[in-house]
Parts: C-alpha cells; structure tokens; sequence
C-alpha cells in the first residue's frame, strides 16, 4: 500500500518538498506519496490528527508551524528539544506522534559534506536569532568550531539564543551594529532581510579573507546576501538549497530508514531554477 506523507505550511504553494520527496522515492524504490496541506493556523493541531488519523505515516512542517509542532509533539528529538520547533513529525508504530527538527543537520551536511567546509578552528557568524537560526545553533556548535557568535538586529534576542547554546560549545550573542573589528571565516545569514531584497547592515571587513558566506535564502537567481560576499570577496557564497535538499534527505531517512542521494536532486533543481532565473 502506498505510504502517505505531505508538507504543511501557509502558505504552501510555492513548496519544493513534494518535488524532492518525489525524486528520492523514486530513486530508492520506495512506495510513497508526498502532498502539500495548506495549514489553517486556527486549526493546525485538527489538521495535523486527521492527517494522521486518515493513515498519514509522517509530515514535514514549515512556516509558520513549526513551534506549534513542537508542541503538539508527543515526544521530540535532543535537537528538536533545543531549536524549539519541529519540521518533521513521525508516527510511531502506538500512534504518538515524535518530532525532530532536520534543519540544523541539512545546513551543516550541505556545509561539511557537500561543500567540504571544514568547521575545526574557525570563526563563524550567524546572522539572526529568528527560528532559522534556533534550529541551527546545535547542529552548528557540534560541528566544532572554535567561536560561534550569532548576531542580530534585536541584540537581547541574540544573547538569549546564545545563553541557550552556551551548556554546547563557544558561543556568544550581540548586536549587528556591534560587529566593528570582528573577523569570521564562515557567515550565516540566518535573517529573512533577503525575502524584502535587503541585507543585514555588517562591516564588509567582517568576512576573512578566503572566508565563505553562507545564505539559507536561496532563488532562481543570486540573493542579495550571496551577492554582498561576492562583493567582500568570499571565496564561496552558497545559497539554502542545499540546506533544503539535505534536511528533506534526513527526515526521509527518519520516515523510510534509508538515506537518499542528495547530490542528483540538487543537480536537477539547480538546472529547473537556471532555466527560469534565465
Ligand atoms: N534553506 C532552508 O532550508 C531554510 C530553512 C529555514 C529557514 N530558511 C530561511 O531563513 C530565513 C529566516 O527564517 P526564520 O524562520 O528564522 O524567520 P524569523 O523567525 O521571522 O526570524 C527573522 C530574523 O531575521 C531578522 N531580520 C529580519 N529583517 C531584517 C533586516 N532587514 N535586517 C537584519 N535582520 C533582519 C530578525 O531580526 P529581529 O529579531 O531583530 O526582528 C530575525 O532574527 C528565511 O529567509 C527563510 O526562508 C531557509
């Protein structure tokens, strides 16, 4: 019988899961289907139970549901427990539903896997304190570098999010105005200023040289944060699909117990978002 899935959100349309999801089942052989639910953020706990009431085996969750998730969650993961959202829900075999938070995990597997960053004595920034960047301070800290420090517009958010990290590795808060001075090898742009066009007001000085920026925006055509480290001299300015692909990868491995190819689906979106961005 074929096994259902899906991903909520609102909105939901412009959603790339169903396409990735269809991609990997179709190359590990698996028996699936992957919707899209338009989430009402009046009902969302209704939807989700009847989702899965109606036999649905696990949904992915996007904004704006995925600190609700968290807590509709009957159990949930170290590294859901810690982002504070959830973006993938599992039905476990009683009917309670368990949920972890893939986010973290896909940018730094894009990040260290595919891209070959290597995190062992760096300095990193992360731009934004938002859910973004909670789902990623973790997975981030874990991956060893020597200094994270995460920096956003509303500094009390930033140290709040740093205190959080703080039992997990080197990590401090601040503002975006307090930044003069400071050197990184790797930025994060966490923030949603590229969804309006803009980017986060920091010192062109602040990435080191050889320094790589990382964008979790990502488009048919090159964002303006990857276009800010083109103009700094980035050695790489990497967008979020990626990130999308590889966190759609591990809650794939979550749901079905085998691990898709990542690098085949990449490939086929990079080549759909070129031919529209041209
Ligand atoms: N690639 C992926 O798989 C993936 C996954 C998740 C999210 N994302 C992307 O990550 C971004 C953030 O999402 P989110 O869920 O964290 O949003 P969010 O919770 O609304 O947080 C937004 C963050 O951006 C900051 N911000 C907004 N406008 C700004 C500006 N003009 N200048 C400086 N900072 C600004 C906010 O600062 P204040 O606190 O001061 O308001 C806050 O820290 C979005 O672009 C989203 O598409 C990508």
């Amino acid at each position: 019988m074929t096994s259902r899935y899906a991903v909520i959100g609102n909105p939901i349309a412009h959603s790339k899961s169903p396409l990735i999801h269809a991609a990997f089942a179709c190359q590990t052989g698996q028996d699936l289907a992957y919707g899209r639910v338009l989430g009402d953020p009046a009902d969302f706990a209704g939807e989700v139970h009847r989702f899965f009431a109606d036999g649905g085996l696990g949904l992915n969750v996007t904004v704006p549901f995925k600190e609700a998730a968290w807590t509709l969650a009957n159990e949930r993961s170290a590294r859901a427990e810690t982002a504070g959202a959830v973006n993938t829900l599992i039905r476990l075999t009683d009917g309670r539903l368990r949920g972890d938070n893939t986010d973290g995990v896909g940018l730094v597997r894009d990040l260290a896997v595919n891209q070959g960053f290597r995190f062992a004595g760096t300095r990193v920034l992360l731009l934004g304190a938002g859910g973004a960047a909670r789902g990623v301070l973790q997975p981030l800290l874990e991956s060893g570098p020597d200094r994270l420090l995460i920096a956003n517009r509303t500094a009390a958010k930033a140290s709040a999010l740093a205190a959080l990290g703080a039992p997990l590795g080197p990590v401090q808060g601040c503002g975006l105005d307090e930044l003069a001075g400071e050197r990184f090898e790797l930025i994060v742009n966490a923030t949603s200023a590229g969804l309006a066009g803009g980017v986060p007001a920091i010192p062109e000085g602040c990435l080191a040289p050889g320094g790589w920026t990382y964008d979790m925006l990502y488009g048919d055509v090159e964002t303006p944060f990857s276009r800010w480290g083109r103009t700094c001299g980035a050695e790489r300015t990497l967008d979020g699909l990626g990130m999308l692909v590889e966190q759609a990868a591990e809650s794939f491995r979550l749901w079905r117990g085998v691990r898709p190819e990542t690098a085949p689906v990449m490939e086929m979106l990079r080549r759909s978002a070129s031919e529209r961005g041209s």
